[in-house]
């Protein structure tokens, strides 16, 4: 678990990720603040190997509160560029995951691909052929600024019942064109961002697809469906799959220790892509059997890294993973 893992230009100095999680605390309009710095800077001296940061909105109208970080803007970058020096100074690979929240967005703009709401939310509006189009430019100009504010990990969130989910599964698409029907065509417009995105996005550096591998809901995605999306995304260049499930409509979901393992080991099995694995990942001995039997190639801990920042120093006390400021707390006695 504490080996290193090459992808691409990329060394990630071990397996452990912080996966990407919603802070809810930039500045109005989107921008890093001091919370940021000490958040993530924090974890990059607990010596995690990737950290993702949240959701990043690649629209406005795509946040999924009114203080999510963006990335819609030119003016974002600068703040988001201190973030990666942060993490890097300290040893960190800094990746970013690029979202839009779809029918789940926070405010009046709501947008999906058909007019079929979230339980209890109000009723979006079915994007056209020429609104598909713009929206996907707006991914490809968050890879641009990404890229411009130096991370060296891009993370398309693509789960959780947001808007490229919204597409993939047939329980909130129900289009009748290009973009809805069969997979491949609810797959079109994740696969139009990744070509998209790789227009800004160095050939050199990772890009990521983070999937809902279930929905969890009769006639919803299966674990199939999201072995043929990945197949299709790694021939499309993407390179590393951080598999999550749900969220696209409330579902009865069986939660304990690794639960979505067996998905990440599906995928990376069924596909040979390398695979990150996440949920109710607390233990070291969890992590290095998963590891260990090769089940994925990272784990990504979300809650576990909020309590405890220092969760990999706490694994192995060792002077090359420790910052030497703290090396007279390495040994307890
Ligand atoms: C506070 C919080 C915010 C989250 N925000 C995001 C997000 O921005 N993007 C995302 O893909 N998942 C998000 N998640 C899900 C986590 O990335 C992770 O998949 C989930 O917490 C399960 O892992 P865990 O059991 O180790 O916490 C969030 C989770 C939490 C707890």
């Amino acid at each position: 678990m504490l080996t290193p893992f090459e992808l691409k230009s990329v060394t990630i100095p071990n397996r452990i990720v912080m996966p990407a999680m919603c802070q809810y605390s930039a500045a109005e309009d989107g921008y890093v603040t001091n919370w940021h710095r000490v958040h993530y800077g924090a974890r990059a001296v607990g010596g995690v190997g990737l950290i993702i940061l949240e959701a990043t909105a690649v629209e406005k109208r795509g946040r999924l509160s009114n203080h999510d970080l963006g990335i819609w803007d030119d003016g974002h970058i600068q703040g988001l560029r201190e973030l990666v020096q942060l993490g890097k100074e300290q040893g960190s690979v800094m990746g970013i995951q690029i979202a839009h929240g779809g029918r789940k967005s926070w405010g009046d703009e709501l947008v999906a691909p058909s007019a079929l709401a979230f339980p209890e939310s109000p009723t979006p509006h079915a994007l056209s052929i020429s609104e598909i189009k713009a929206v996907i430019e707006s991914w490809r100009q968050g890879a641009r600024r990404a890229h411009a504010a130096g991370f060296d990990v891009l993370q398309i969130h693509g789960a959780h019942g947001y808007l490229i989910h919204e597409f993939l599964s047939p329980l909130s698409n129900e289009r009748t064109d290009e973009y809805g029907g069969t997979l491949e065509n609810r797959m079109r417009f994740l696969l139009e961002i990744v070509e998209a995105v790789q227009e800004e996005w160095p050939e050199d550096k990772p890009l990521s697809v983070r999937l809902s591998a279930v929905d969890y809901v009769e006639g919803g995605l299966t674990i199939e469906d999201t072995v043929e999306i990945s197949k299709m995304l790694k021939r499309h260049g993407v390179d590393l799959m951080d598999i999550s499930s749900g969220a696209l409509l409330p579902a009865d979901m069986k939660l304990g220790p690794g639960y979505q393992v067996p998905f990440a080991e599906a995928v990376k099995k069924e596909v040979d892509i390398p695979t990150i694995a996440v949920g109710l990942i607390t233990q070291s001995e969890l992590v290095q059997e998963i590891i260990f039997n090769g089940r994925a190639d990272f784990v990504a801990l979300g809650r576990e890294l909020l309590r405890n920042p220092y969760w990999v120093l706490e694994a192995k006390a060792d002077q090359d993973i420790w910052p030497w400021q703290y090396h007279r707390a390495m040994l307890r006695s």
